[in-house]
């Protein structure tokens, strides 16, 4: 449903008109007596009608009488797991704050991750091309991570500085060559960003740094010395916001290995970092961080497939911006077809919704119904209420303690805990023990710690 934008554009024109002729004593405004009105904004798409779905899948009808419009929606389920405890919204500095429906129309085609109050909770997915710097007479190098630790050091070639000592340290993409073989220069950084301006690339040195710079890990990582004198000038460099490829250090450049997610990405839902992080996956990709929303009400699958749907049919492009009152289609989204096949996501995270189906995903083939190893089997009648006795291999704990994950035998395996006996849990083909994903394990805690219940 992509819509034609008509509606803002005459309008911006009839307000221009009247500047003109309501006969404003422009003089008052400049010298020129002209008001620079930029009109380089997003348009706004009209309302556009859709069709309405007339199938007889239980969860699209549903989702199309609770979430007729993308407000419906903000309504009903984004404002509901922002939650009135303070959820999500409040204290996850790396989600979007979604509180109102301009706010969800802002996360649309806008970049993942930009400001995380987490740098380890970043998705390689949201990761943006890093800035470069050069240094000397060195070639650019894109910049992977910054990092100031605080500490007034004078280093020298006796004294050189450590991964973890106090200074500016920039981890780079590759190896930086400051000329002769030298490790330690006194010299000028300069940083640099690529701004892409009417299609031509320019380049902008938006920041200086001179002082003493060491060359560590084979010119994969640079500290320059911050004394006392220098911390405002290393101060204002940061807050300018340095560009890093490498956001969450991991070594994964997410730009180089595709186009970064947005937000929400119009058109295609599983593009969309906020939808990932519902899911705690998105393609198979785990999202770090905690699966949202906690411990709130998750999601239904009509409430999913109306979020799907939402994002399926906002627009691509960044200059046109959604008008939230349109109805959703539901008759022409993919995802109509098999709602529940946007797995797990409709349950509850009780027992039968989201961790039984998760169990047997992942446990069946040794805990199946047929001799279970450890008598431990997550597939029979009565084995929730086997969960709640004690363990077989560490008598003192229970498998599940409800609301105390740390004395939950079954979380202490799947977390390889200091008082776990034997092997970490699930164990691969090779009877090696692994870890779920984040999101999995996520899960079962926010399962346990409610008070693990059995159904809805
Ligand atoms: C490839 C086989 C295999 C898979 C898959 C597997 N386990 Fe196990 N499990 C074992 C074996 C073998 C033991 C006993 C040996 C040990 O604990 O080191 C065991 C023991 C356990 C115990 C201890 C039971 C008790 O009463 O003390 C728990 C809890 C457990 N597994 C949980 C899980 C969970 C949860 C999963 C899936 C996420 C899983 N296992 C997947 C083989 C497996």
């Amino acid at each position: 449903m992509r819509a034609v934008s008509t509606l803002t554009t005459p309008l911006v024109g009839a307000i221009c008109t009247c500047f003109v002729a309501c006969g404003q004593d422009a003089s008052e405004y400049g010298p020129t007596g002209k008001i620079n009105f930029d009109n380089e904004r997003p348009t706004l798409m009209q309302a556009v009608e859709a069709p309405r779905y007339t199938g007889d899948n239980e969860f699209v009808l549903e989702a199309q009488a609770t979430h007729r419009t993308g407000l419906d929606l903000h309504r009903n389920v984004i404002v509901r797991t922002c939650g009135p405890t303070g959820g999500v919204c409040h204290n996850q500095k790396e989600y979007p704050d979604l509180h109102t429906p301009s706010n969800l129309l802002a996360a649309i085609n806008a970049p993942c991750n930009v400001q995380p109050g987490d740098w380890s909770a970043v998705f390689d997915g949201c990761e943006r091309p890093g800035d470069r710097i050069t240094l000397g007479g060195s070639k650019e190098v894109e910049i992977g991570w910054v990092d100031y630790i605080i500490g007034d050091e004078d280093y020298n070639d006796d004294k050189r500085p450590e991964l973890d000592s106090p200074g500016l340290h920039i981890e780079l993409q590759s190896p930086i060559n400051i000329g002769d073989g030298r490790t330690h220069t006194w010299g000028t950084a300069s940083f640099k960003l690529n701004v892409i301006d009417g299609g031509e690339v320019e380049e902008v040195s938006y920041a200086r740094y001179e002082t003493e710079w060491f060359v560590l890990e084979g010119g994969k990582h640079l500290v320059g010395e911050v004394r006392e004198w220098q911390v405002d000038r290393v101060a204002s460099l940061i807050d300018s916001g340095v560009g890093q490829g490498d956001m969450n250090r991991n070594g994964v450049y997410g730009a180089r290995e595709a186009t970064p997610l947005a937000m929400l990405q119009g058109g295609d839902p599983e593009r969309s970092y906020l939808i990932g992080r519902l899911r705690g996956e998105l393609r198979g990709l785990s999202i770090p961080g905690t699966r949202m929303p906690l411990a709130n009400t998750p999601l239904s699958i009509s409430d999913m497939l109306a979020l799907y749907c939402l994002v399926e049919g906002l627009p691509d492009k960044i200059d046109e911006v959604y008008d939230l009152t349109s109805p959703i289609n539901y008759a022409d989204c993919s995802w109509s077809a098999d709602p529940e096949g946007l797995n797990l996501l409709g349950k509850g995270a009780t027992w039968l919704g989201r961790i039984q189906p998760l169990l047997v995903a992942n446990c069946q083939g040794c805990h199946g119904s047929e001799s279970p190893e450890f008598g431990f089997d997550v597939i029979t009648e009565g084995s929730y209420e086997r969960l709640l006795e004690k363990s077989t291999q560490a008598p003192d704990m229970p498998l599940v303690t409800p609301g105390d994950p740390a004395n939950s035998y079954l979380w202490v395996k799947m977390n390889q805990l200091d008082t776990m006996v034997g092997l970490g849990m699930p164990l691969d083909a090779e009877f090696k023990p692994r870890l779920l994903p984040e999101g999995a394990l996520a899960d079962i805690e926010t399962w346990i710690l409610n008070g693990a219940a059995a159904e809805e």
